[in-house]
């Protein structure tokens, strides 16, 4: 796969997408992953080392699960801001914090052009957001410069599992059940299946360490699969 040069989708399309299937998208999720991405979510913090205190960024936040996680670990002491550019996906956000008593701070932002100051973060994070963007190396690119030279860029994203027996039977599932069931959540079947056949299209693994390194910005990479692969932890030290 040429990861050098891979290119995301229009902007304007996946913000009207996220817009349309915000009110059930935590359903939807839900239902999908037939509720594991509770735990990879509390894996993909654990393993990102945040600590009480730290600062942190979560790009594409969507309705904040991942800036939520990670108030609960940096405490008080710390601060955590989510930022997504689809308006729809942030609404709801605000009230899940206000609800569990976390103090997060959520704004519009775009991964591609962050408002924020060099290396002001600790750890700068993406969960399923990065390969909806249109041009994802410049994405990680602004991540690593706004985290601080030591910090973490951590990405949470989609893969394809790597078992030969296991793996058509998963893509079965992703083909066919899960446009049903997010069309059930959330009355937009033609959103799913977008959202399914672009997880294919975009590199994963070593593919996706590859465009990382493209950047030129970290030191460490490694990567963590999730159920064989059907998604993946990445974890990337910025120089
Ligand atoms: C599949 S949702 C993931 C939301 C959340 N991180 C989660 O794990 O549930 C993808 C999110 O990426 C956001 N997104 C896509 N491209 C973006 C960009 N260039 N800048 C900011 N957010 C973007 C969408 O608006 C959407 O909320």
């Amino acid at each position: 796969m040429n990861t050098q040069n891979h290119t995301g989708p229009n902007p304007e399309f996946i913000k009207g997408l996220f817009n349309s299937i915000s009110t059930n998208y935590d359903l939807a999720n839900h239902v999908i992953t037939l509720g594991l991405l509770t735990a990879w979510r509390k894996k993909f913090i654990k393993l990102s080392g945040a600590q009480e205190g730290n600062s942190v960024l979560d790009c594409a936040t969507g309705t904040g699960d991942l800036a939520l996680e990670f108030k609960k670990v940096v405490g008080d002491s710390g601060r955590v801001i989510g930022s997504d550019f689809s308006e729809g996906m942030l609404k709801l956000a605000p009230l899940k914090a206000k609800a569990q008593n976390l103090d997060i701070q959520f704004e519009l932002g775009d991964v591609t052009q962050l408002q924020h100051e060099d290396n002001c973060f600790d750890i700068t994070s993406i969960g399923y957001g990065i390969r909806n963007v249109v041009d994802p190396k410049l994405g990680l690119s602004e991540m690593a410069r706004v985290t601080k030279s030591g910090g973490y860029v951590m990405v949470l994203e989609t893969g394809e599992n790597q078992n030969p027996v296991v793996r058509p039977f998963i893509k079965l599932y992703f083909n066919y059940v899960v446009p049903t069931l997010g069309a059930i959540a959330n009355s937009n079947k033609g959103a799913y299946k977008y959202l399914n056949q672009s997880s294919g299209k975009f590199p994963c693994e070593a593919d996706f360490v590859r465009l990382m390194e493209t950047t030129g910005l970290f030191s460490k990479i490694k990567y963590y699969p999730l159920m064989g692969g059907a998604s993946y932890i990445y974890k990337a030290q910025v120089k």
